[in-house]
Protein backbone atom coordinates (compact mmCIF):
# COMPACT_ATOMS: atom_id res chain seq x y z
CA UNK A 1 0.00 0.00 0.00
CA UNK A 2 1.28 3.49 -1.56
CA UNK A 3 2.63 5.35 2.22
CA UNK A 4 -0.30 8.36 2.50
CA UNK A 5 -0.68 11.35 4.43
CA UNK A 6 -1.73 10.47 8.07
CA UNK A 7 -2.75 13.27 10.65
CA UNK A 8 -2.84 12.60 14.38
CA UNK A 9 -5.93 14.39 15.32
CA UNK A 10 -5.80 14.97 19.45
CA UNK A 11 -9.14 15.65 21.38
CA UNK A 12 -8.52 17.78 24.14
CA UNK A 13 -11.44 20.38 24.41
CA UNK A 14 -13.36 18.76 27.22
CA UNK A 15 -13.30 20.63 30.43
CA UNK A 16 -12.78 17.57 32.38
CA UNK A 17 -15.32 17.60 35.16
CA UNK A 18 -14.25 14.81 37.09
CA UNK A 19 -11.19 16.25 37.81
CA UNK A 20 -12.46 18.98 39.58
CA UNK A 21 -9.82 22.01 38.63
CA UNK A 22 -9.67 25.43 36.84
CA UNK A 23 -7.36 23.81 34.57
CA UNK A 24 -8.46 21.99 31.33
CA UNK A 25 -7.89 18.42 32.11
CA UNK A 26 -5.14 17.72 28.95
CA UNK A 27 -3.43 20.56 30.60
CA UNK A 28 -2.32 18.47 33.85
CA UNK A 29 1.06 17.05 33.55
CA UNK A 30 1.92 13.57 33.73
CA UNK A 31 6.00 12.79 34.97
CA UNK A 32 5.84 17.17 34.76
CA UNK A 33 4.84 17.42 31.23
CA UNK A 34 0.60 18.33 30.02
CA UNK A 35 -0.78 15.15 29.18
CA UNK A 36 -1.90 16.29 25.66
CA UNK A 37 1.65 17.16 24.75
CA UNK A 38 2.69 13.78 26.05
CA UNK A 39 0.45 12.57 23.13
CA UNK A 40 1.42 15.27 20.76
CA UNK A 41 4.45 14.43 20.79
CA UNK A 42 4.63 11.01 20.86
CA UNK A 43 2.43 11.11 17.32
CA UNK A 44 5.60 13.12 15.88
CA UNK A 45 7.86 10.44 17.32
CA UNK A 46 5.82 8.00 15.60
CA UNK A 47 6.16 10.04 11.97
CA UNK A 48 2.84 10.93 11.66
CA UNK A 49 2.97 14.38 8.71
CA UNK A 50 0.83 16.90 10.85
CA UNK A 51 -0.42 17.18 14.51
CA UNK A 52 -3.79 18.69 15.29
CA UNK A 53 -5.12 19.23 18.64
CA UNK A 54 -8.61 20.20 18.97
CA UNK A 55 -9.41 22.57 22.34
CA UNK A 56 -12.22 24.07 23.69
CA UNK A 57 -12.39 24.56 27.23
CA UNK A 58 -9.69 26.75 28.39
CA UNK A 59 -8.30 26.63 25.10
CA UNK A 60 -6.28 30.01 25.00
CA UNK A 61 -4.29 28.21 28.16
CA UNK A 62 -3.64 24.88 26.53
CA UNK A 63 -2.40 26.63 23.38
CA UNK A 64 -0.21 28.84 25.35
CA UNK A 65 1.07 26.23 27.46
CA UNK A 66 2.00 23.94 24.09
CA UNK A 67 3.20 26.37 22.23
CA UNK A 68 3.20 26.77 18.34
CA UNK A 69 4.72 23.56 17.42
CA UNK A 70 1.64 22.09 16.43
CA UNK A 71 -1.58 23.22 14.46
CA UNK A 72 -4.58 23.83 16.40
CA UNK A 73 -8.78 23.41 15.98
CA UNK A 74 -11.58 24.91 18.17
CA UNK A 75 -14.99 22.95 19.10
CA UNK A 76 -16.43 26.29 20.96
CA UNK A 77 -19.22 24.06 22.85
CA UNK A 78 -18.28 20.88 24.26
CA UNK A 79 -21.44 18.27 22.48
CA UNK A 80 -19.12 15.15 22.52
CA UNK A 81 -16.47 13.63 21.13
CA UNK A 82 -18.04 13.03 17.80
CA UNK A 83 -18.81 16.72 17.72
CA UNK A 84 -15.32 17.57 19.04
CA UNK A 85 -14.42 15.39 15.19
CA UNK A 86 -17.37 17.60 13.29
CA UNK A 87 -15.55 20.45 14.22
CA UNK A 88 -12.25 19.69 13.89
CA UNK A 89 -13.00 19.22 10.16
CA UNK A 90 -15.66 21.60 10.06
CA UNK A 91 -12.67 24.14 10.58
CA UNK A 92 -9.86 22.00 8.51
CA UNK A 93 -11.71 20.91 6.01
CA UNK A 94 -11.96 17.02 4.89
CA UNK A 95 -8.53 15.32 5.44
CA UNK A 96 -6.99 13.57 3.31
CA UNK A 97 -5.37 10.11 3.84
CA UNK A 98 -5.84 8.60 7.18
CA UNK A 99 -6.78 10.04 10.39
CA UNK A 100 -5.35 8.74 13.74
CA UNK A 101 -7.35 10.05 16.18
CA UNK A 102 -6.29 9.74 19.73
CA UNK A 103 -7.97 11.21 22.92
CA UNK A 104 -5.56 13.65 24.91
CA UNK A 105 -5.94 12.36 28.62
CA UNK A 106 -4.28 9.08 27.42
CA UNK A 107 -1.21 10.16 28.04
CA UNK A 108 1.13 6.37 28.68
CA UNK A 109 0.14 5.38 25.06
CA UNK A 110 3.76 5.04 23.54
CA UNK A 111 5.19 5.74 20.71
CA UNK A 112 5.74 2.42 19.63
CA UNK A 113 2.30 1.56 19.86
CA UNK A 114 1.05 4.32 17.78
CA UNK A 115 3.26 2.79 15.07
CA UNK A 116 1.98 -0.45 15.36
CA UNK A 117 -1.33 0.38 15.31
CA UNK A 118 -0.98 2.64 12.52
CA UNK A 119 1.11 -0.37 10.72
CA UNK A 120 -1.91 -2.59 11.62
CA UNK A 121 -4.49 -0.41 10.47
CA UNK A 122 -2.73 0.34 6.96
CA UNK A 123 -1.76 -3.24 6.14
CA UNK A 124 -5.44 -4.44 6.91
CA UNK A 125 -6.32 -2.28 4.63
CA UNK A 126 -10.17 -0.86 6.18
CA UNK A 127 -11.76 2.13 6.38
CA UNK A 128 -11.84 1.91 10.26
CA UNK A 129 -9.14 0.37 12.77
CA UNK A 130 -9.90 0.94 16.69
CA UNK A 131 -7.62 0.26 19.61
CA UNK A 132 -9.15 -2.35 21.89
CA UNK A 133 -7.35 -3.30 25.70
CA UNK A 134 -8.80 -6.12 27.24
CA UNK A 135 -9.00 -5.78 31.01
CA UNK A 136 -9.83 -7.42 34.09
CA UNK A 137 -12.60 -4.44 34.74
CA UNK A 138 -13.05 -2.20 32.60
CA UNK A 139 -15.24 0.12 34.54
CA UNK A 140 -15.62 3.66 33.48
CA UNK A 141 -14.28 2.66 29.67
CA UNK A 142 -16.60 2.20 26.67
CA UNK A 143 -17.29 -1.43 26.00
CA UNK A 144 -16.12 -3.41 22.57
CA UNK A 145 -18.29 -5.91 21.32
CA UNK A 146 -15.54 -8.06 19.72
CA UNK A 147 -16.78 -10.97 17.26
CA UNK A 148 -13.70 -12.66 15.60
CA UNK A 149 -11.08 -9.75 15.21
CA UNK A 150 -13.74 -7.08 13.96
CA UNK A 151 -15.42 -4.46 16.70
CA UNK A 152 -18.84 -4.70 16.44
CA UNK A 153 -20.05 -1.33 18.09
CA UNK A 154 -19.20 0.56 21.44
CA UNK A 155 -21.58 0.64 24.04
CA UNK A 156 -20.48 3.97 26.62
CA UNK A 157 -20.67 2.83 30.12
CA UNK A 158 -23.95 4.81 31.38
CA UNK A 159 -25.61 3.60 27.96
CA UNK A 160 -24.53 0.03 28.98
CA UNK A 161 -26.89 -3.14 30.24
CA UNK A 162 -25.40 -5.36 33.33
CA UNK A 163 -24.86 -7.79 30.40
CA UNK A 164 -22.63 -5.41 28.35
CA UNK A 165 -20.69 -4.28 32.16
CA UNK A 166 -19.42 -7.21 31.46
CA UNK A 167 -17.42 -6.69 28.44
CA UNK A 168 -13.75 -6.99 29.38
CA UNK A 169 -12.81 -5.28 25.42
CA UNK A 170 -12.66 -1.67 26.87
CA UNK A 171 -12.69 1.35 24.21
CA UNK A 172 -9.34 2.97 24.36
CA UNK A 173 -10.38 5.56 22.49
CA UNK A 174 -8.28 5.83 19.83
CA UNK A 175 -9.01 5.48 15.74
CA UNK A 176 -7.56 4.89 12.66
CA UNK A 177 -9.66 5.83 9.86
CA UNK A 178 -9.77 7.16 6.33
CA UNK A 179 -10.34 10.55 5.76
CA UNK A 180 -13.39 10.63 3.26
CA UNK A 181 -14.96 8.26 4.81
CA UNK A 182 -14.57 9.75 8.43
CA UNK A 183 -16.76 12.51 7.14
CA UNK A 184 -19.53 10.38 6.06
CA UNK A 185 -20.11 8.88 9.05
CA UNK A 186 -19.95 11.97 11.18
CA UNK A 187 -22.91 12.88 9.27
CA UNK A 188 -25.26 9.42 10.62
CA UNK A 189 -24.09 10.56 14.98
CA UNK A 190 -27.05 11.23 17.05
CA UNK A 191 -27.16 12.25 20.92
CA UNK A 192 -29.99 9.90 21.77
CA UNK A 193 -27.90 8.40 24.69
CA UNK A 194 -27.17 8.81 27.91
CA UNK A 195 -25.02 11.82 28.14
CA UNK A 196 -27.18 13.42 25.28
CA UNK A 197 -23.65 13.83 23.37
CA UNK A 198 -22.64 13.25 20.40
CA UNK A 199 -20.48 10.25 20.72
CA UNK A 200 -17.04 9.02 18.36
CA UNK A 201 -17.61 5.82 19.43
CA UNK A 202 -21.00 5.54 17.25
CA UNK A 203 -18.60 5.45 13.79
CA UNK A 204 -17.61 1.51 14.74
CA UNK A 205 -21.27 0.47 14.59
CA UNK A 206 -21.85 2.64 11.72
CA UNK A 207 -19.39 1.15 9.35
CA UNK A 208 -19.30 -2.62 10.95
CA UNK A 209 -23.71 -1.65 9.49
CA UNK A 210 -22.59 -0.59 6.81
CA UNK A 211 -20.13 -3.72 5.34
CA UNK A 212 -17.03 -2.09 6.14
CA UNK A 213 -16.21 -4.23 9.66
CA UNK A 214 -13.54 -2.25 11.83
CA UNK A 215 -10.29 -4.21 12.44
CA UNK A 216 -10.10 -4.23 16.64
CA UNK A 217 -6.48 -3.84 17.23
CA UNK A 218 -6.21 -5.39 20.61
CA UNK A 219 -3.57 -4.66 23.36
CA UNK A 220 -1.28 -7.06 25.13
CA UNK A 221 -0.03 -3.91 27.33
CA UNK A 222 -3.65 -2.61 28.44
CA UNK A 223 -1.98 -0.25 31.58
CA UNK A 224 -0.47 2.09 28.79
CA UNK A 225 -3.97 2.86 27.27
CA UNK A 226 -5.11 4.21 30.55
CA UNK A 227 -7.58 7.47 30.82
CA UNK A 228 -6.98 10.03 33.48
CA UNK A 229 -10.17 11.09 33.86
CA UNK A 230 -9.93 12.07 37.93
CA UNK A 231 -6.78 13.08 40.22
CA UNK A 232 -6.47 9.49 41.75
CA UNK A 233 -5.80 8.18 37.86
CA UNK A 234 -3.60 11.42 37.41
CA UNK A 235 -1.52 9.96 40.09
CA UNK A 236 -1.46 6.36 38.90
CA UNK A 237 -0.34 7.62 35.26
CA UNK A 238 2.22 9.65 36.89
CA UNK A 239 3.23 6.40 38.64
CA UNK A 240 3.54 4.47 35.53
CA UNK A 241 4.80 6.52 33.56
CA UNK A 242 7.42 6.94 36.24
CA UNK A 243 8.02 3.33 36.51
CA UNK A 244 8.35 2.75 32.47
CA UNK A 245 11.10 5.70 32.38
CA UNK A 246 13.37 4.72 35.07
CA UNK A 247 13.48 1.28 34.06
CA UNK A 248 14.21 1.94 30.56
CA UNK A 249 17.10 4.34 31.68
CA UNK A 250 18.17 1.34 34.27
CA UNK A 251 18.34 -1.28 31.31
CA UNK A 252 20.42 1.34 29.52
CA UNK A 253 22.76 1.72 32.38
CA UNK A 254 22.22 4.12 34.35
CA UNK A 255 22.06 3.70 38.10
CA UNK A 256 19.22 5.09 39.42
CA UNK A 257 19.78 4.30 43.65
CA UNK A 258 15.98 4.88 44.73
CA UNK A 259 13.92 4.21 41.49
CA UNK A 260 10.43 5.11 44.06
CA UNK A 261 12.10 8.50 44.93
CA UNK A 262 13.34 9.95 41.26
CA UNK A 263 11.28 11.64 39.03
CA UNK A 264 12.79 11.34 35.44
CA UNK A 265 10.53 13.36 32.46
CA UNK A 266 9.82 11.10 29.69
CA UNK A 267 12.04 13.79 27.33
CA UNK A 268 15.16 13.15 29.10
CA UNK A 269 18.21 11.60 28.15
CA UNK A 270 20.79 9.69 30.18
CA UNK A 271 24.51 8.34 29.02
CA UNK A 272 26.21 4.92 30.82
CA UNK A 273 27.13 4.89 34.09
CA UNK A 274 25.69 7.66 35.14
CA UNK A 275 23.79 7.85 38.72
CA UNK A 276 20.61 9.44 39.75
CA UNK A 277 20.78 10.05 43.28
CA UNK A 278 16.99 9.93 45.57
CA UNK A 279 14.70 12.84 45.47
CA UNK A 280 16.48 13.96 41.91
CA UNK A 281 14.12 15.76 39.22
CA UNK A 282 15.01 15.54 35.71
CA UNK A 283 12.64 17.54 33.67
CA UNK A 284 11.74 18.71 30.33
CA UNK A 285 14.85 18.13 27.30
CA UNK A 286 17.08 17.66 30.44
CA UNK A 287 20.36 15.79 28.91
CA UNK A 288 23.22 14.42 31.22
CA UNK A 289 26.54 12.46 29.87
CA UNK A 290 28.87 9.62 30.85
CA UNK A 291 29.59 8.76 34.54
CA UNK A 292 28.02 11.73 36.10
CA UNK A 293 26.21 11.73 39.65
CA UNK A 294 23.69 14.06 40.02
CA UNK A 295 21.67 14.17 43.48
CA UNK A 296 20.88 13.57 45.86
CA UNK A 297 17.56 16.51 46.10
CA UNK A 298 18.78 17.92 42.96
CA UNK A 299 16.15 19.54 39.90
CA UNK A 300 17.13 20.22 36.66
CA UNK A 301 14.91 21.64 34.21
CA UNK A 302 16.10 21.75 30.09
CA UNK A 303 19.58 21.27 31.61
CA UNK A 304 22.45 19.98 29.47
CA UNK A 305 25.09 18.46 31.64
CA UNK A 306 28.40 17.11 30.32
CA UNK A 307 30.83 13.79 31.77
CA UNK A 308 32.10 13.14 34.48
CA UNK A 309 30.24 16.13 36.83
CA UNK A 310 28.59 15.94 39.88
CA UNK A 311 25.83 17.88 40.80
CA UNK A 312 24.02 17.77 44.55
CA UNK A 313 21.25 19.60 46.69
CA UNK A 314 21.13 21.53 43.51
CA UNK A 315 18.75 23.89 40.72
CA UNK A 316 19.30 24.07 37.48
CA UNK A 317 17.29 25.27 34.76
CA UNK A 318 17.58 26.16 31.29
CA UNK A 319 21.58 26.03 31.57
CA UNK A 320 24.41 24.02 29.41
CA UNK A 321 26.91 22.53 31.74
CA UNK A 322 30.28 21.21 30.70
CA UNK A 323 31.96 18.17 31.79
CA UNK A 324 33.71 17.72 35.15
CA UNK A 325 32.25 20.30 36.59
CA UNK A 326 31.17 20.36 40.57
CA UNK A 327 27.96 21.95 41.42
CA UNK A 328 26.79 21.75 44.86
CA UNK A 329 25.50 22.24 47.42
CA UNK A 330 23.03 24.20 47.24
CA UNK A 331 23.29 26.01 44.38
CA UNK A 332 20.92 28.17 41.71
CA UNK A 333 22.29 28.67 38.01
CA UNK A 334 19.58 30.45 36.24
CA UNK A 335 18.42 30.64 32.52
CA UNK A 336 21.15 31.46 30.11
CA UNK A 337 23.67 30.55 31.80
CA UNK A 338 26.99 28.70 30.59
CA UNK A 339 29.30 26.81 32.52
CA UNK A 340 32.55 25.34 30.85
CA UNK A 341 34.34 22.40 31.28
CA UNK A 342 36.15 22.13 35.15
CA UNK A 343 33.98 24.71 36.35
CA UNK A 344 33.14 24.57 40.29
CA UNK A 345 30.06 26.24 41.81
CA UNK A 346 29.79 25.47 45.73
CA UNK A 347 27.40 26.46 48.49
CA UNK A 348 24.94 29.11 48.18
CA UNK A 349 26.36 30.16 44.51
CA UNK A 350 23.72 31.57 42.37
CA UNK A 351 24.51 32.08 38.64
CA UNK A 352 22.01 34.04 35.97
CA UNK A 353 22.30 34.79 32.12
CA UNK A 354 26.41 34.28 32.65
CA UNK A 355 29.44 32.42 30.93
CA UNK A 356 32.05 31.27 33.13
CA UNK A 357 34.58 29.32 30.98
CA UNK A 358 36.28 26.29 31.05
CA UNK A 359 37.87 26.23 35.02
CA UNK A 360 36.83 29.35 36.69
CA UNK A 361 35.04 28.76 40.08
CA UNK A 362 32.77 30.22 42.46
CA UNK A 363 32.98 28.05 45.34
CA UNK A 364 31.40 30.00 47.91
CA UNK A 365 28.03 32.99 48.72
CA UNK A 366 28.27 34.62 45.41
CA UNK A 367 25.65 36.16 42.78
CA UNK A 368 26.98 35.97 39.62
CA UNK A 369 24.64 38.00 37.12
CA UNK A 370 24.65 39.22 33.43
CA UNK A 371 28.92 38.45 33.75
CA UNK A 372 31.90 36.87 31.52
CA UNK A 373 34.45 35.00 33.57
CA UNK A 374 37.52 34.18 31.64
CA UNK A 375 39.01 30.72 32.40
CA UNK A 376 40.73 29.76 35.61
CA UNK A 377 39.39 32.72 37.19
CA UNK A 378 39.01 32.33 41.03
CA UNK A 379 35.88 34.78 42.23
CA UNK A 380 36.21 34.64 46.25
CA UNK A 381 33.34 34.41 49.13
CA UNK A 382 30.93 36.57 48.86
CA UNK A 383 31.57 38.03 46.07
CA UNK A 384 28.22 40.08 43.94
CA UNK A 385 28.05 41.37 40.84
CA UNK A 386 25.81 44.28 40.62
CA UNK A 387 24.17 44.39 37.62
CA UNK A 388 21.15 46.17 38.35
CA UNK A 389 20.60 49.73 38.92
CA UNK A 390 17.14 49.54 39.95
CA UNK A 391 15.70 50.63 36.27
CA UNK A 392 18.68 48.21 33.87
CA UNK A 393 21.12 45.29 34.00
CA UNK A 394 24.59 45.81 32.75
CA UNK A 395 27.15 43.58 32.43
CA UNK A 396 30.51 42.70 34.33
CA UNK A 397 33.40 41.30 32.01
CA UNK A 398 36.32 39.60 34.02
CA UNK A 399 38.90 38.07 32.41
CA UNK A 400 40.94 34.93 32.47
CA UNK A 401 43.21 34.07 35.25
CA UNK A 402 41.83 36.88 37.50
CA UNK A 403 41.26 36.64 41.21
CA UNK A 404 38.59 38.70 42.88
CA UNK A 405 39.04 38.92 46.71
CA UNK A 406 36.30 37.63 49.19
CA UNK A 407 33.36 39.73 49.73
CA UNK A 408 34.17 42.10 46.55
CA UNK A 409 31.44 44.36 45.16
CA UNK A 410 31.57 44.16 41.63
CA UNK A 411 29.04 47.27 40.50
CA UNK A 412 28.75 47.26 36.43
CA UNK A 413 29.13 48.03 33.81
CA UNK A 414 32.39 47.29 34.52
CA UNK A 415 35.74 45.14 32.88
CA UNK A 416 38.06 43.32 34.94
CA UNK A 417 41.27 42.61 32.83
CA UNK A 418 43.13 39.21 32.37
CA UNK A 419 45.66 38.19 35.14
CA UNK A 420 44.03 41.25 37.72
CA UNK A 421 43.62 40.75 41.62
CA UNK A 422 41.12 43.04 43.51
CA UNK A 423 41.75 43.16 47.24
CA UNK A 424 39.33 41.64 49.63
CA UNK A 425 36.37 43.61 50.39
CA UNK A 426 36.50 46.20 47.43
CA UNK A 427 33.95 47.88 45.81
CA UNK A 428 34.68 48.22 41.57
CA UNK A 429 33.31 50.76 40.37
CA UNK A 430 36.06 51.47 37.51
CA UNK A 431 37.56 49.14 34.94
CA UNK A 432 40.71 46.96 36.19
CA UNK A 433 44.00 46.82 33.48
CA UNK A 434 45.46 42.99 32.81
CA UNK A 435 47.29 42.45 35.65
CA UNK A 436 46.81 45.36 37.81
CA UNK A 437 45.83 45.31 41.14
CA UNK A 438 42.57 47.62 42.45
CA UNK A 439 42.02 48.39 46.28
CA UNK A 440 38.66 49.43 46.48
CA UNK A 441 38.16 49.72 50.12
CA UNK A 442 39.04 52.23 52.80
CA UNK A 443 42.65 52.02 54.37
CA UNK A 444 42.92 50.05 57.62
CA UNK A 445 44.20 52.34 60.19
CA UNK A 446 46.05 50.94 63.84
CA UNK A 447 45.61 53.03 67.07
CA UNK A 448 48.54 51.35 69.06
CA UNK A 449 46.88 51.03 73.03
CA UNK A 450 43.75 52.45 71.61
CA UNK A 451 41.83 48.84 72.93
CA UNK A 452 43.39 49.07 76.62
CA UNK A 453 42.32 52.77 77.13
CA UNK A 454 38.96 51.73 75.53
CA UNK A 455 38.23 49.14 78.65
CA UNK A 456 39.67 51.23 80.65
CA UNK A 457 36.96 54.16 79.90
CA UNK A 458 33.83 52.04 79.74
CA UNK A 459 34.89 50.46 82.84
CA UNK A 460 35.25 53.20 84.99
CA UNK A 461 31.85 54.75 83.33
C1 LIG B 1 -14.07 8.19 26.03
C2 LIG B 1 -14.82 7.23 25.14
C3 LIG B 1 -14.81 5.85 25.81
C4 LIG B 1 -13.36 5.41 26.02
C5 LIG B 1 -12.56 6.45 26.80
C6 LIG B 1 -11.08 6.12 26.75
C7 LIG B 1 -16.57 8.45 23.95
C8 LIG B 1 -18.01 8.78 23.87
N1 LIG B 1 -16.18 7.69 24.96
O1 LIG B 1 -14.77 8.28 27.27
O2 LIG B 1 -15.46 4.92 25.00
O3 LIG B 1 -13.34 4.17 26.72
O4 LIG B 1 -12.71 7.77 26.21
O5 LIG B 1 -10.32 6.91 27.58
O6 LIG B 1 -15.81 8.86 23.07
N2 LIG B 1 -13.44 15.76 24.40
C9 LIG B 1 -13.56 16.82 23.53
N3 LIG B 1 -14.77 17.37 23.32
C10 LIG B 1 -15.91 16.89 23.89
C11 LIG B 1 -15.79 15.81 24.78
C12 LIG B 1 -14.55 15.25 25.01
O7 LIG B 1 -12.55 17.29 22.97
O8 LIG B 1 -16.99 17.45 23.61
C13 LIG B 1 -12.11 15.19 24.65
C14 LIG B 1 -11.68 15.30 26.10
O9 LIG B 1 -10.93 16.49 26.32
C15 LIG B 1 -10.83 14.05 26.30
C16 LIG B 1 -11.38 13.08 25.26
O10 LIG B 1 -12.13 13.83 24.34
O11 LIG B 1 -9.47 14.29 26.04
C17 LIG B 1 -12.24 11.99 25.89
O12 LIG B 1 -13.29 12.61 26.59
P1 LIG B 1 -13.77 12.07 28.01
O13 LIG B 1 -14.88 12.96 28.47
O14 LIG B 1 -12.63 11.84 28.90
O15 LIG B 1 -14.40 10.68 27.56
P2 LIG B 1 -14.46 9.36 28.43
O16 LIG B 1 -15.66 9.42 29.30
O17 LIG B 1 -13.17 9.06 29.06
MG1 LIG C 1 -11.46 10.10 29.36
Amino acid sequence: MSKQKVTGLILAAGKGTRMKSDLPKCLHKVCGVPMAKLVADSLIAAGVDEVVILVGHGGESLIQALGHGYKYAWQHEQLGTGHAVQCALAELGPLDGTVMIVCGDTPLISTQYFQDFLKVHQDSERVCSLAVAELPDATGYGRVVVFSGEAKRIIEQKDASPEEKQIGHANAGMYCVEGDELSEALKTLKSDNAQSEYYLTDIVGYFDSTGRSVNAFISNDPAIMMGVNNRKQLAEANAILKKLTNDRHMLNGVTIVDPGNTYIGPFVEIDTDSIIEPGTHLIGRTTIGKNSTIGPNTRLTDVSVGDNCFVFFSHADSAVIGSNVKIGPFANIRPKSLLGDGVRIGNFVEINRSHLHDGAKANHLTYIGDAEIGHETNIGAGTITCNFDGFKKYRTEIGSDAFIGSNSTLVAPVKIGNGAIVAAGSVITNDVLPNDGAFGRARQENKSGWAARWREIKGNG
